[in-house]
Order: C-alpha cells, then sequence, then structure tokens
C-alpha cells in the first residue's frame, strides 16, 4: 500500500460489531444445538477464523447481507486436531472452544494459537482454570487434548485480570455442575457483552463491584439473539487518527460508556470529541496538542489495545509524554520504524509514570518517552501487528511524501473495509506494486 502523507482526515465512518465480542460470542452459540442469531457483526478477517473453525466440526456459520450471522452446531462433532490444522497459528480463539467442547463432548483437541506477537502470551491461566474444573490436560505436539467426564464448578482466582482467561471460566463455568467463582477477573466492555448473551441462553451469572464473577451452572442453555457492542478500539484508532492529522472525523455508532477513560484522555490531549446519539465526532483542538502520562491497565483503564495510536498523536504533541505499557511485555517493538520516520522515541526497561508493575525487574522495553513535535518523513515500512499496523498507517498519513506499507493485510484482521474507509476520509491511498524484504524499513 502506498500512502502520500500531509492531508487531514475528514468525514463519516461506521464501525460495526467489536472483533474481540464477536469471536467469543461465536464460541458461546456452541454451547447449545438450537440456532443463534449474532448480529452488527463486521467482516473482520478474526471472525472468518472462528467460522472456518466451527464449519471444520461440523457446524454452520451463515453470513446474511446485514452483517448478521446465523450459527449452527446441532451436527457439530469432535475432530482431531488434524483437521484443524488451517486454523493452527492463526488466533487466540480456538483454546475459548474448550468449554462448550468439553460440555458436549467430554473431549477437546484444540489447534496451536496464534495472535498478535506482543508478549509470550501464555494460557497458563486458562489451562489452570479448566483444570481446577475437572478438566485432564496434554499438550500434545502443536495442539492441547482436554478431557472432562463432566466440569465442576470451583474458586478460581487469576493473578492478572486476563479477559481470555475470564471468558474461559465464563465459558467453561455456564454448563458446570455448581458454583464457580472467578475473582480478581476482568471486566471490559466485551466481557460484559459476552455474560449478556450467555445470560439470554439461560445462564445465571453475577458481576460483583470488587472484580467477582460467580457463575451458577444450568443443565442446558437455549438459543440467543444479540447485537454486538460497536468496537471501541477501532472507535479510538480512528480518533486518533483525527487529531493526528488535524482532520475531523465522526465515528458513527460509537459508544461514549465503553471508551470513558479514552475520552478523558483525548480531550486532556487536546482532542475535542461530540457526542451524538448516532456517534461521536473527534477532531483536534485549537489550542494544539499537549504532552501526558499514560498507564495501560485493564479496564478500566487505559486500554493496551489503544496506546499505538495514542502514540502517533504524542509525536505530534508540544512537549515530552510518557507511556508505561503493563499489559504486554513487548508491545513497543514498532516503534523503531516511527523513529526512523522522524519520530522521537525512547524505551526503558524500568516502569516510569509513577507505578510499578509486573514487568519492572523483567527488562523489557515497556515504557516509552516520546518528544514532540516531530516532522514525520515517508518511509518504506512493515506492518508488524494488528494495532502497531494501523498506527503505522496514521503516522504515514501525517508524513510529508510517500509511504510504502508491507504486509497492509494484517489490518484486515481487525478493521473492517479498512482501505475503503481510508479513502472514503480523503486519505491519498494506492497499491504499492513493489517487493517487500519483510522486517525492513528503509527511509525514503
Ligand atoms: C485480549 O487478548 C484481546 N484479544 C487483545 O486484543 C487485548 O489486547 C487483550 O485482551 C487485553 O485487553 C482478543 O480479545 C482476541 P489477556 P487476551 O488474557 O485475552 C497474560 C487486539 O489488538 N496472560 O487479557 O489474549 C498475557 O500474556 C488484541 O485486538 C497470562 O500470563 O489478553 C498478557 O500479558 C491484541 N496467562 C496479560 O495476561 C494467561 O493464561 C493480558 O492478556 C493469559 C494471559
Amino acid at each position: 500500500m502506498a500512502i502520500t502523507g500531509g492531508k487531514p482526515l475528514n468525514g463519516e465512518i461506521v464501525v460495526r460489531g467489536a472483533k474481540n465480542a464477536v469471536a467469543k460470542e461465536m464460541v458461546a452459540a456452541l454451547l447449545t444445538k438450537e440456532s443463534c442469531l449474532l448480529k452488527n457483526v463486521s467482516d473482520v478477517q478474526d471472525t472468518e477464523i472462528v467460522a472456518s473453525m466451527i464449519r471444520a466440526m461440523g457446524g454452520e456459520v451463515l453470513r446474511q447481507e446485514n452483517g448478521t450471522l446465523e450459527i449452527k452446531s446441532a451436527n457439530l462433532h469432535a475432530v482431531h486436531y488434524r483437521e484443524l490444522k488451517h486454523i493452527a497459528g492463526k488466533s487466540r480463539i480456538p483454546i475459548l472452544f474448550a468449554g462448550p467442547l468439553l460440555a458436549r463432548f467430554h473431549e477437546a483437541m484444540l489447534p496451536e494459537l496464534g495472535g498478535c506477537g506482543i508478549g509470550e502470551r501464555p494460557i497458563d491461566f486458562h489451562l489452570d482454570a479448566l483444570q481446577k474444573m475437572g478438566a485432564t490436560i496434554e499438550m500434545i505436539p502443536k495442539g492441547v487434548h482436554l478431557k472432562a467426564k463432566k466440569l465442576i464448578g470451583a474458586k478460581i482466582h487469576l493473578q492478572f485480570s486476563s479477559v481470555g482467561a475470564t471468558e474461559q471460566v465464563l465459558l467453561a463455568g455456564v454448563l458446570a455442575e455448581g458454583v464457580t467463582t472467578l475473582t480478581n477477573a476482568a471486566i471490559e466492555p466485551e466481557i460484559l457483552d459476552l455474560i449478556s448473551v450467555l445470560q439470554k441462553m439461560g445462564a445465571i451469572i453475577s458481576v460483583d463491584i470488587d472484580r467477582t464473577i460467580t457463575i451458577t451452572g444450568v443443565k442446558e442453555l437455549k438459543a440467543y439473539e444479540h447485537s454486538a457492542i460497536p468496537d471501541r478500539n477501532e472507535t479510538v484508532s480512528w480518533a486518533c487518527a483525527a487529531a493526528a492529522t488535524d482532520g475531523k472525523i465522526k465515528v458513527k455508532n460509537a459508544r461514549q460508556a465503553d471508551i470513558m477513560t479514552f475520552l478523558s484522555t483525548f480531550r486532556l490531549v487536546g482532542g475535542e470529541f461530540e457526542v451524538e446519539d448516532d456517534g461521536i465526532t473527534f477532531l483536534r483542538g485549537q489550542s494544539g496538542l499537549k504532552p501526558i502520562t499514560i498507564e495501560t491497565g485493564v479496564h478500566p483503564g487505559f486500554m493496551t489495545d489503544w496506546q499505538q495510536p495514542m502514540t502517533i498523536l504524542l509525536t505530534q504533541a508540544n512537549g515530552t509524554s510518557i507511556i508505561h505499557e503493563t499489559v504486554y511485555e513487548e508491545r513497543f517493538g514498532y516503534v523503531h520504524a516511527l523513529n526512523e520516520m522522524g519520530a522521537k522515541i525512547e524505551l526503558h526497561t524500568e516502569c516510569l509514570g509513577g507505578k510499578i508493575c509486573r514487568y519492572s525487574q523483567e527488562g523489557y522495553e515497556h515504557s516509552a518517552i516520546i518528544t514532540g513535535p516531530t516532522p514525520l518523513h515517508a518511509a518504506k515500512i512493515t506492518v508488524p501487528d494488528l494495532r502497531a499496523g494501523f498506527s503505522y498507517v496514521v503516522a504515514a498519513l501525517v508524513a510529508q511524501g510517500t509511504s510504502t506499507i508491507g504486509n497492509i493485510g494484517l489490518i484486515s484482521r481487525g478493521y473492517e473495509n479498512f482501505m475503503e474507509k481510508l479513502k472514503s476520509l480523503g486519505a491519498e491511498v494506492g497499491e504499492w506494486r513493489g517487493v517487500f524484504i519483510p522486517a525492513e524499513t528503509e527511509i525514503l
């Protein structure tokens, strides 16, 4: 993809269902033999990966024109992980199939996981929870083999409020025998949306103010019909793109309640926004962009998935900002390419900004000092992961000259109609017809 920078993004785009909710809600449909209807589903690659796994196991996923998925799993059957080879290494969602498959077949063979390379991303919390609930686990070459005559309610504590592990316990606990109590659970809006789906299906779940989730197992669940919450990570990405390019973007369907922390931060750095019934409009304020100190964290904190677009914005702010990444140990690798484009970002292994996190003594470069404003210039860059990829595009939009960005397909894992949206906002984008040498950054 070739992008010529220097032009503001202006206009209106629509966000649909959050990829990080939809994928899990598709898995929830396997907890019943009845057909489920999931609406407001965006057309992103991650959804297709989950659909393809369901189909490989005999289920059906039918996409209707209007973004509604019909998920039928009456004929679902257990498969050997070799039959899921095409899924291996592509996503983190397969591990969440454990609960529904154990409930239905008492056995699950899951392929090896993938997802963005932003840290080690172990699954020990998932496996520990399933073991506590009575599953036996065998690590097999390139996958996991789980067995359980039945899952039994248990008391589980998470050392860290992991989104995936919380979803694992929810999907396993709803049909387990007895009560499951999960302490230090994650409570992201996507998780609450999954709980809404499970509740519609007949599950009994309560969420306490101290991050305790209690699940009272039931014997069976029924079909659901649900409209997924809009993608707040996509909203935040476009908000930062608007302010970074000094444009104005209305994100239709964006929901204020899900991004309160972002909105306050955006205002502090000099962004402006207007909330309307049908969406939120974002722009740069008259007094310019200001520096800030941010620490990423679990909800309701500042999401780790917002760190990358915010970094680009801060390269254009007037002063020195700090971002302390506390969720993933290696989520700043992408900044080297930005520095080659003219940004001034220093990485540090210490916890900067005030608080100490679990990576303080680990030697990971997880704090960044961003000095702005720095003019950016065009470069040849390769997308390393989803959110960093979006940020590279914004950097290229801010930069003078024409940048070329390789591995752009990765962005479609999580951003629907990405190219079309960019073009409709006035971005000067075109096809790059050259040959890319992966991981190379070359200044043009
Ligand atoms: C989800 O990943 C999202 N992915 C991520 O979105 C998001 O960044 C993350 O939650 C945090 O909000 C999906 O929903 C598909 P975690 P998940 O379990 O569930 C450690 C994006 O760009 N951990 O909350 O995998 C882990 O290594 C992405 O859309 C363990 O140590 O995240 C990490 O440091 C990327 N052991 C931390 O917890 C475990 O068993 C948080 O991970 C599980 C997690």
